[in-house]
């Protein structure tokens, strides 16, 4: 017979006051766990509302920065930039790595005034080739890996000396990491780290991402199977974050959040380094359009969201409702 019986045990003594339940609760999230994505474009004064983003907006840097203001003042520490870019795009992404593009001065100007926020730099061609892949491609529009390779080091080492805290590389290609960390050695960069997108789902959740950053027009009906993974797939994902481990990466992570939090467990119990986990547009926008039409409670399914996240063991989470997190946290 089973010591654990009714009515000696009684699961709901645990849960009968809100003192109770918050003595006993088992994770929590702070402000501290969170990194605020937000997309910059050129120019100055200007505000771009993201359609599909509900509440997101395109920053000119000198927006930026009043934004960055106030996450500081929320608590928030760190940042991620991503650049629309407009005109410059070519078949190389060859403007990825300009000393002056947007992200490179988006960088300094940020670190000037705040050197304290944290800056991870997002490592990807997408915004600036014309088809909107991570990468190059050859004439029967594969990506190509290890040209890619050679244009994302450039990039990350623009970032690098623009003053980025982190570079992320975001494309997949397969040994990217090693290359950015020799590159970044051999110049001096040993304390710019390395947050690798290590395993990134194939995902149609990006969908509202790359309305926000022009891509998706240029991608038109192509899709990224061939470097991102098949959402169908785990084991593959113990591979991909041990080779990104081996190739120095100083924090993973999982992409995209919800539907993955089996991912983000597994990552961080088998490989206990820091894990970073992103609700990504796609997750964002259901919630906004959800509570939009009066369906769920915009705030509470937030909070439930965040804390899902962490009961997976995820350190970090980058979302779009950065802001509105830290306000609810510190209400
Ligand atoms: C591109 C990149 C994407 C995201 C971050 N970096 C889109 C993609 O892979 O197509 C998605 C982020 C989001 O959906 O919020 N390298």
């Amino acid at each position: 017979m089973s010591k654990y019986k009714f009515p000696y045990v009684r699961m709901r003594r645990n849960r009968n006051s809100p003192f109770i339940r918050d003595l006993l609760q088992e994770n929590t999230i702070t402000v501290k766990d969170l990194v605020y994505p937000l997309f910059i474009i050129d120019g100055v004064g200007k505000l771009e509302p993201i359609t599909s983003m509900p509440g997101q907006m395109r920053y000119s840097i000198d927006q930026a920065l009043i934004v960055i203001e106030e996450c500081i003042d929320l608590g928030i520490l760190a940042i991620a930039l991503f650049p629309v870019i407009n005109t410059a795009k070519d078949n190389f992404g060859s403007e990825s790595y300009n000393p002056n593009g947007l992200v490179q001065r988006a960088v300094k100007t940020i670190k000037d005034k705040y050197p304290q926020i944290v800056i991870f730099t997002d490592v990807a061609l997408d915004p600036y080739t014309i088809h909107g892949q991570d990468g190059i491609i050859d004439d029967n529009r594969y990506v190509l890996n290890d040209v890619t390779n050679e244009v994302l080091v450039k990039q990350a080492l623009s970032h690098a000396k623009a003053g980025a805290d982190f570079v992320a590389p975001s494309d997949m290609m397969d040994g990217r990491v090693v290359k950015i960390r020799r590159a970044l050695e051999e110049e001096g960069f040993y304390n710019t780290g390395i947050m690798s997108y290590s395993i990134k789902y194939a995902s149609s959740f990006y969908g509202p991402f790359r309305d926000a950053v022009h891509s998706s027009g240029n991608l038109k009906k192509a899709d990224k199977k061939t470097y991102q993974m098949n959402p169908a797939n785990i084991n593959e994902a113990y591979v991909e974050a041990k080779l990104d481990i081996e190739e120095s990466a100083d924090i993973i992570m999982v992409k995209p959040g919800i539907g993955y939090l089996d991912v983000v467990y597994q990552m961080k119990t088998t490989h206990k380094i820091p894990v970073a986990v992103y609700h990504v547009s796609g997750e964002y926008s259901m919630l906004k359009a959800a509570s939009q039409n009066g369906w769920i409670d915009y705030s509470s399914c937030l909070l439930e969201t965040m804390l899902c996240f962490k009961r997976a063991r995820a350190d970090i989470i980058w979302t779009y409702s950065a802001l509105d997190v830290a306000r609810l946290i510190n209400q």
